[in-house]
């Protein structure tokens, strides 16, 4: 293989055969080829794209450079759900142990922030303690215990992804549809999954700006997922504005605690049950119950003293992360909120450093946006827009000047 050759073919808009990705990849994996020449391959692909039966071929390539999930036999259905990546966006938070309450085993093994998106992961390691790095046994046994558990690859699952995930999110490489299909449905088909569903973001908040591209996108993690013989479903939804009232690693995991509890903003709620029913077994009735009785509660709790968390942290997370400044934003003007653009949301809270600059850095918990207006809500001069969780004046000032171009009111006549 001569990689430089395997760039500019790809570069021309070339078709590669099945051997010189398999063999790209595994070079990518071993750590021979080096990260500037997979950066300048991912661009690649990024303008050029790929063709059906190259996308199935990365995506069996990055499955075969790791393990597979493997279960005892008469295990019961194993589901799970995965998202292209929103703004606000906690679902799997409180989908995996409601899921898990219906019966089901959950596996999820989630990515950290990607781009302007938030990372279940980060979200998570905001609960101290909180360990996403288990091995494959420890994982099986707590699923068997508890039917769910939520971790991070390990270095011997999709570990081709793991690298070309963090490469692609300081490249600006991520919005493709081919690499999108291979990263998420390599981690999902190797979980050995019976049952799938995908959330497939678009709007200014998501990788896919048109429902249009979410379609394509939806297809062909459809295609992929359908070919292992797993039952796929996808659901487009907007991401013109962010998911509920708060952005950033602690302050989401604040909004879940309260979804789990029965309460919470209620779009947040018909995401996750819209979601939940395509997988779980059950009713939207019965997945309603099991939010509004507790039962998701505790089984989250359960899942996060069983992966070294203490619980109770989580009523006092707002303590635990408490950023320098914290300041309302308001309204100069009275209207209706028209608009809530989710790509600038998420913009200001990446640049309050809840996400990365560079790959592996560290993310700061504490900062992002609370109390967030919601489209169609009615507000008067004075009244607060949004809460931000800032370590800096400047920070701050940053923030505040983005969420007046984010948010915008129409006047009432
Ligand atoms: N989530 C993933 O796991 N991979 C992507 O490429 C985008 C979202």
């Amino acid at each position: 293989m001569h990689v430089p050759t395997l760039i500019s073919r790809k570069r021309e808009g070339e078709e590669l055969s099945s051997i010189e990705i398999k063999d790209l990849i595994d070079g990518y994996t071993r750590g021979e080829v080096p990260d500037y020449q997979m950066s300048a391959f991912a661009m690649a692909v990024f303008f050029r794209g790929m063709s059906p039966r190259e996308i199935a071929t990365l995506t069996h390539c990055m499955i075969e450079s790791g393990d597979c999930f493997s279960y005892p036999v008469g295990h019961p259905p194993v589901v799970d759900k995965h998202s292209t990546g929103g703004i606000g966006d906690k679902v799997s938070l409180i989908l995996a142990p409601l899921v898990a309450c219906a019966g089901n085993w959950v596996p999820m093994v989630s990515g950290r922030g990607l781009g302007i998106t938030g990372g279940t992961l980060d979200k998570l390691e905001s609960i101290p303690g909180f360990k996403v790095n288990l091995s494959m046994p420890q994982a099986l046994a707590q699923l068997a215990e508890l039917g769910v558990v939520m971790m991070g690859q390990t270095e011997r699952f999709c570990p081709a992804d793991k690298k070309l995930y963090a490469l692609r999110d300081v490249t600006g490489t991520v919005p493709s549809i081919a690499m999108i299909t291979a990263s998420i449905m390599s981690k999902k088909l190797a979980e050995s999954l019976d049952r799938l569903v995908l959330d497939v973001k678009y709007g200014s908040g998501a990788f896919m700006q048109t429902h249009e591209d979410a379609q394509a996108l939806a297809d062909s993690m459809i295609a992929v997922g359908r070919e292992m013989g797993v039952e796929v479903h996808a659901v487009l939804n907007p991401m013109s504005e962010p998911l509920g009232q708060a952005v950033g690693n602690a302050l989401e995991i604040i909004e879940s605690l309260d979804c789990l509890d029965g309460a919470g903003p209620a779009d947040l709620r018909a995401t996750v049950l819209d979601l939940a029913e395509k997988i779980a077994g059950c009713s939207r009735g019965d997945l309603e119950r099991l939010l509004d009785d507790g039962s998701a509660r505790r089984r989250f709790d359960a899942m996060v003293t069983a992966q070294g968390g203490n619980i109770a942290d989580l009523p006092r997370l707002a303590e635990i992360h408490c950023a320098a400044v914290i300041r309302e934003l308001t309204s100069t003007s009275s209207g209706v909120v028209s608009a809530v653009n989710a790509g600038l949301v998420g913009q200001a809270v990446l640049q309050l450093g809840a996400g990365r600059a560079k790959a592996n850095a560290p993310v700061d918990f504490a900062v992002g946006m609370d109390r967030l207006v919601k489209c169609g809500e009615t507000i008067a001069a004075g009244q607060v827009i949004c809460r931000i969780h800032a370590q800096t004046e400047a920070d701050y000032r940053m923030a505040a000047a983005m969420m007046e171009k984010a948010v915008e009111i129409s006047r009432i006549d």
